[in-house]
């Protein structure tokens, strides 16, 4: 038996229950896996209160992230042997000190990066590099805007799109977490709570607005995302924190400025192998060259799985949170 933090009903962070779980021999193409540390996102909340089904239905394993120890291996898996170290998107599942998954999903680990980097930032960073790389390719001389720019992806995103190049404009909900952005590279930050950062971003631009606004508030920053947006500019909204954006009329896109617009997803960019590998080579390397920090602000026991979502939640956090199983 192993400890996991599991889901029996949908609901509040009072639903993550901390029980004794039996962790099946791994099958066919599958490894087994003890796990060091264990990645915290906005997503698990997302699945913890049924926004997203859990696809094995209840009860379910929270969390989508995590690092650690090949323990053993299925058949027919040449990839991985037992003892390498490995990490890995592969959920729901994550909170749990062991578990299987397909061996497709995880990579191996390279020597400069911790198992607790690594929970911090796979999920995280691996969004990042689709984000700048793949959905809108951001070159230097670009303007791009990111909403909680202070948070686990806006920390990323800030020294990413910085080192591409990029003049970075990042909202945030406090002036420490301002200040904590500017650190990792956010050029001009923005208190979206207390200002209208449409017109900040018209003021800071000079008019020109931004080639990509990235948003993963939802709810509360649409429409007035793409206002910030210049003619043939690119809306990516890749989260829901404040909720779901409502049905809207698309002619918005054409009054806007002929405007693209995406919801994507890590899922679809890293569903074939070889792009997971390449996007995860990539950010290794500016993990690697210091490009690219990855700020593990938080450390919880597995056993506190649901004072770390109350604190996600609450908005009382910055960088990645990380559970040690
Ligand atoms: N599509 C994908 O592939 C993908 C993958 C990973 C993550 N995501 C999305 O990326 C976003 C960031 O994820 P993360 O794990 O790094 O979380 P995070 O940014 O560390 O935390 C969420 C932040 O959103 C801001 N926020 C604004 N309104 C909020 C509200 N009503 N409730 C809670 N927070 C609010 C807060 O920052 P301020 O105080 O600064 O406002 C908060 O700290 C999430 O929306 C997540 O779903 C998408």
């Amino acid at each position: 038996m192993v400890a996991a933090v599991r889901v029996h009903k949908v609901g509040g962070p009072e639903v993550l229950t901390y029980e004794d779980i039996t962790v099946p021999a791994p099958g066919p193409g599958q490894i087994r896996v003890k796990q060091h540390a264990c990645g915290i996102n906005f997503t698990d909340v997302y699945f913890r209160k049924g926004m997203y089904p859990p696809p094995g239905g209840l009860p379910f394993i929270v969390g989508s992230e995590a690092a650690g120890d090949v323990v053993e291996v299925g058949p027919g898996v040449s990839e991985f042997k037992r003892g390498d170290r490995v990490a890995y998107v592969a959920g729901p599942g994550c909170y749990t000190e062991e578990r299987v998954l397909p061996a497709d999903r995880a990579v191996k680990l390279p020597a400069n990066i911790s198992y607790e980097q690594a929970a911090a930032m796979m999920l995280k960073g691996l969004t990042v590099e689709y984000l700048l790389r793949r959905t809108f390719r951001v070159e230097k001389g670009m303007t791009v805007l990111i909403h909680a720019a202070a948070g686990g992806i806006g920390l990323i995103f800030c020294q990413w799109a910085n080192d591409l190049g990029a003049n970075v404009i990042g909202t945030v909900g406090s002036k420490d977490k301002a200040e904590l952005a500017r650190v990792h590279g956010c050029h001009h930050t923005i208190l979206y709570r207390e200002e209208d950062f449409a017109a900040r971003v018209k003021e800071i631009t000079g008019g020109k607005l931004c080639h990509a606004v990235y948003d993963s508030i939802g709810k509360d920053t649409f429409p007035a995302s793409l206002d910030c947006i210049r003619p043939l500019g690119m809306f990516v909204s890749f989260g829901s924190a404040s909720g779901q954006i409502e049905a809207f009329n698309i002619n918005l896109l054409q009054t806007k400025g002929s405007l693209f617009a995406t919801r994507p997803t890590l899922n679809t960019y890293a569903a074939k192998r070889e792009d997971l590998l390449a996007m995860a080579d990539e950010l290794f390397a500016v993990v690697g060259s210091g490009a690219v920090k990855i700020p593990v602000s938080r450390k919880y026991a597995l056993r506190d799985a649901a004072q770390a979502h109350r604190d996600l939640e609450s908005r009382a956090t910055t960088g990645s949170s990380i559970l040690i199983p």
